[in-house]
């Protein structure tokens, strides 16, 4: 690639033209023009590369807008286009998955060996009564087995819902009453960092909260001794091996706008909310993005190394790879254990072709030096990418020069758990710019507006707002359609409020800047503050708390909580140091505050509401803008 200031303002990398010409969307602007100018003739293409068991009637059904829906009339399930129609042709023998434990252990799965496994698992999974529309909570390590999970209660028409496996009791046990599962699916153990993290004792906790989960399936990963509760819990490799169970498991027909899973994910307010997405356009929606925006060949060993448990695991670690035909590589452990050139081992190791994470993972791995990476032969690599949060363009620079040799293109994917999908993102015709995702996704269009909803100059700061439907978009919030309406919709009326703020440059290039709620992306993470406030004032120390994000090195954002103390409490740093220890006991590890400050105060407004502005500001120094609302 090559960095030039030619047309384009600032600083430029020009995609090579060998890289250009060959890819799958060598145009551009030819095919973003055929998408503006017919979105569901775009699509309806798209649509017409999978397979369906009936065709559609319509592309696009509008008429119950915001409630848009896609691919109406049609008959279709996901796990038919990423596994079943294989079977017949020569993809059944390819490498569908590649997996590596962090103990060194391999496994490898064809087409068809994963399809047998999810006939099985499904075939268990109907034994314990699990049926079509039934809820099924998978709590679990990144291991095969999870991928077997969701794409066997998808075989069924059973709707999971992936818990992240770093997620502690509170989390887990909230998630699970919410979706009110009957049946639920974890490991002894993961295996991460050379430890065990404990899933079945989270599990096993939070399921003292759950009356209604009946059956309880383990994987027997980490071999610990773990108690079996009678009656509930079922070994996964018992079960599997059950004479009965059968190699084949008729996929269920599901209509296109059918609920795929739910997952949950924080938001501006309260608890978390689970995200709704379907069978048919979801499915046309990750398959398209991959295929042109990691421009998929053949031969391509493509690595996402998300977690199964977030929106990127499951669009792209999950489905799209199988859509798409792909062979596609998951690794089990953490990036630096047990020396900082694990990644780029495993990259040497298994020729992958495509590498996509997260700029907190960049900039950690930065820290160590460029000596660890340059140990490795990292020719296979054409493509790199990124997600989660803004990179920063020192990252994006090392990521391109050390990692990528100044040869493959950076994909910085800019979307959320309510997208789906890829929305703000180049394709690797497009010239970058370090820190942008350049520009919307073919058939997207986006603005920045200011808080009364006008669109602001170029350069300018505001909310970013979708102005289309996509095929892959959230289709309600989980028993709570009025909060979609209201969260997604009601702010700016017709156009689709993302919770960023974003500038758009004369390019019209796209730059995100963070979230204006009260989400905070800890190293790409997504919290809420209501969440770990709430974790906070559960402890017997703490009368009120909030919690705000701040600039981090690494992390990007880190949490930094102000509790107030409940009378006979007094301020110390060992119950600031419990403080941490405690949310991350509840909430996980991640949640983990930087600090807890112990202040007599917090500045409300005169309503009671917490203004985290102020405290951001003042914790930065930084002015503290309008404070006419502020009660003393
Ligand atoms: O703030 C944006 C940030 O992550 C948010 C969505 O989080 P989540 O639903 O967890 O999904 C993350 C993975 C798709 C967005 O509102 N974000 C995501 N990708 C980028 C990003 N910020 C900047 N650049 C990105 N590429």
């Amino acid at each position: 690639m090559t960095n030039t200031n030619s047309a384009l303002h600032g600083e430029v990398f020009y995609p090579a033209a060998e890289v250009a010409q060959g890819a799958r969307v060598p145009d551009w602007e030819a095919l973003a023009q055929r998408a503006a100018a017919d979105l569901e003739g775009f699509w309806a293409a798209e649509a017409r590369e999978l397979e369906w068991y009936a065709p559609w009637e319509q592309v696009l059904d509008e008429s119950q807008k915001p409630f848009f829906k896609w691919f109406t009339g049609a008959k279709v399930n996901i796990v038919h286009n990423c596994l079943d129609r294989y079977q017949a042709g020569a993809t059944r023998n390819k490498t569908a998955l590649l997996w590596e434990g962090e103990k060194g252990d391999v496994r490898e799965f064809s087409y068809a060996t994963l399809h047998r496994e999810v006939c099985r698992f499904a075939n268990v999974l109907k034994g314990l009564g699990v049926a079509k529309g039934d809820r099924v909570t998978i709590y679990m390590g990144r291991v095969p087995e999870i991928i077997v999970a969701m794409l066997a209660c998808a075989k069924l028409g059973a709707i999971h819902s992936v818990v992240y496996g770093g997620f502690s009791v509170d989390s887990l046990a909230g998630r699970i009453a919410d979706s009110e599962s009957r049946v639920a699916i974890t490991c002894d153990g993961a295996c991460l960092n050379g430890k065990i993290v404990e899933l079945k004792k989270i599990m096993d906790e939070a399921l003292t909260r759950c009356p209604l989960v009946e059956k309880l399936i383990v994987v027997k990963r980490t071999g610990a001794d773990v108690p079996v509760v009678a009656g509930r819990d079922v070994w996964y490799h018992e079960a599997m091996s059950a004479p009965a169970i059968s190699d084949e498991c008729a996929t269920e027909v599901m209509d296109a706008e059918d609920p795929l899973f739910i997952l949950y994910t924080s938001g501006t307010t309260g608890k978390p909310k689970a995200i709704v997405h379907t069978h048919g356009g979801y499915m046309v929606g990750i398959y398209t993005t991959l295929k042109y925006v990691f421009d998929l060949q053949p031969e391509d060993r493509f690595w996402c190394a998300a977690d199964p448990g977030w929106i990127t695991g499951h669009s792209y670690i999950v489905y799209s790879p199988l859509l798409n035909g792909t062979t596609n590589f998951m690794y089990e452990g953490a990036p630096a254990y047990p020396q900082p050139d694990r990644w780029w081992s495993l990259i040497e190791k298994y020729r992958l072709s495509i590498y996509y994470t997260a700029p907190t993972a960049i900039r950690g791995l930065m820290r160590f030096g460029e000596d660890w990476p340059a140990k490795h032969d990292l020719s296979s690599l054409r493509l790199l990418g990124t997600v989660g949060e803004p990179i920063n363009p020192e990252a994006w620079k090392w990521y391109h020069r050390v990692i990528g040799h100044e040869r493959c293109p950076i994909m910085d994917t800019w979307w959320q758990t309510e997208t789906g999908m890829f929305m703000i993102t180049p394709t690797p015709a497009l010239p970058l710019k370090p820190g942008s995702g350049t520009r919307p996704f073919f058939g997207q269009q986006a603005e920045i507006v200011d808080d009364e909803g006008k669109v602001v100059p170029d350069g300018d700061e505001g909310n970013l707002v979708l102005l289309r439907p996509w095929p892959a978009m959230l289709r309600t919030v989980y028993k709570d359609p009025e909060r979609y309406v209201r969260q997604y919709w009601g702010r700016f009326p017709g156009k689709y409020l993302t919770g960023d703020s974003a500038k758009r440059d004369v390019d019209g290039y796209y730059w995100i800047i963070g979230r204006v709620d009260d989400v905070i992306k800890v190293s790409g993470y997504r919290l809420g503050t209501a969440e770990i406030e709430s974790a906070l004032v559960s402890h017997p120390a703490v009368a009120e708390a909030a919690a705000i994000g701040l600039p981090h090195e690494i992390k990007g954002i880190g949490i930094h909580a102000f509790v107030i103390l409940r009378q006979g409490f007094t301020a110390s740093p060992g119950l600031s140091a419990e403080l941490i220890e405690h949310v991350g006991a509840h909430m996980g590890k991640i949640a983990r505050p930087e600090t807890v400050t112990i202040v007599d105060k917090l500045p409300k407004t005169r309503s009671g509401k917490i203004m985290r502005r102020v405290l951001k500001a003042r914790a930065q120094g930084l002015p503290e803008g309008d404070l006419s609302t502020l009660e003393d």
